[in-house]
């Protein structure tokens, strides 16, 4: 129900919302209140978050700042959820020992990558702003996974015919998609080729790199979609000649679609909500 008042929510409500729509019990790894707070009104979103964000939150009278990509401790820990991605494999025939061994390679790095990170020092600003803090990632893209999984349904059928361009002209359907100023990109394979089976490989912290690509290819999958994916890892696919399709779907684009789902929720019960920092909004 649509409240005309804005209501008010603690840090710990904004996060269970997410959870809710993503049908988790805890909070994951890669997600975090970094600084709770009460009697919050308005919130500044956003996809990414740095000091300066904090700034504008304040200077646009702010009570918090929700930020999807990790920050604080999550960005320390989310590499883990990278495993998520075995079980995403074996929905798509992948053997489970393939699956596993397909995630070391990209687990490790991302991990060795974590240990740069300046992790305390957006948290640390928010606090002394006095800016509730908190950042919502993979209940957000869990969502994007859903409604794209959704959208590609009609492809699933074994009589489907659809091309890689087909399934382009779908993901393009999404408004998200529509107003981004990137298009769904076609990195191996051709518009012109037959997609056949198609994965929807997201919600795994990030993309699986080369080694959970082929893992796909191996198990009959024709076309997978990433919201990104590495440049060397792009380099080795196309040495190996690996035959599928990839299609990167838009970042900027793709998480769009699972945050604004989660930020229309919680205008829903009341909260304002201003969307910044890069969340395509489509109205
Ligand atoms: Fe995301
Ligand atoms: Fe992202």
């Amino acid at each position: 129900m649509r409240t005309s008042t804005t209501a008010a929510m603690t840090t710990e409500e904004i996060m269970r919302v997410a959870l809710d729509q993503s049908g988790m019990r805890d909070i994951p790894a890669d997600s975090g209140v970094h600084v709770r707070g009460d009697g919050i009104r308005r919130i500044y979103a956003t996809i990414d978050c740095d000091v300066a964000d904090l700034l504008l939150a304040r200077e646009l009278r702010c009570d918090a700042v929700l930020t999807h990509h990790p920050e604080g401790t999550a960005s320390l820990h989310g590499w883990r959820l990278i495993a998520r991605q075995v079980e995403q494999m074996v929905e798509c025939g992948v053997p489970v020992d393939r699956a596993e061994a397909a995630i070391q390679r990209r687990m490790h790095m991302v991990e060795l990558n974590s240990h740069v990170r300046n992790y305390g020092r957006v948290a640390q600003a928010a606090q002394l702003l006095k800016l509730s803090f908190l950042n919502v990632h993979l209940p957000c893209d869990v969502i994007s996974r859903r409604l794209i999984t959704e959208k590609m349904a009609p492809f699933q059928q074994p009589d489907s015919h659809a091309t890689v361009a087909d399934i382009i002209a779908a993901l393009q359907e999404f408004p998200e998609q529509k107003l981004a100023a990137t298009e769904p990109k076609v990195l191996l394979g051709a518009p012109d080729r037959l997609a056949g089976r198609v994965a929807v490989a997201m919600a795994g912290y990030t993309n699986g790199g080369l080694e959970v690509l082929k893992a796909y290819f191996e198990a009959g999958v024709g076309c997978v979609l990433m919201m990104h994916f590495p440049e060397a890892d792009l380099r080795e696919a196309r040495e190996q000649k690996l035959a599928g399709n990839l299609i990167i779907t838009g970042h900027m684009a793709s998480d769009s679609i699972g945050i604004n789902v989660y930020l229309d929720e919680l205008e829903r019960r009341g909260l304002e909500v201003i969307r910044a920092g890069g969340i395509i909004v489509p109205r």
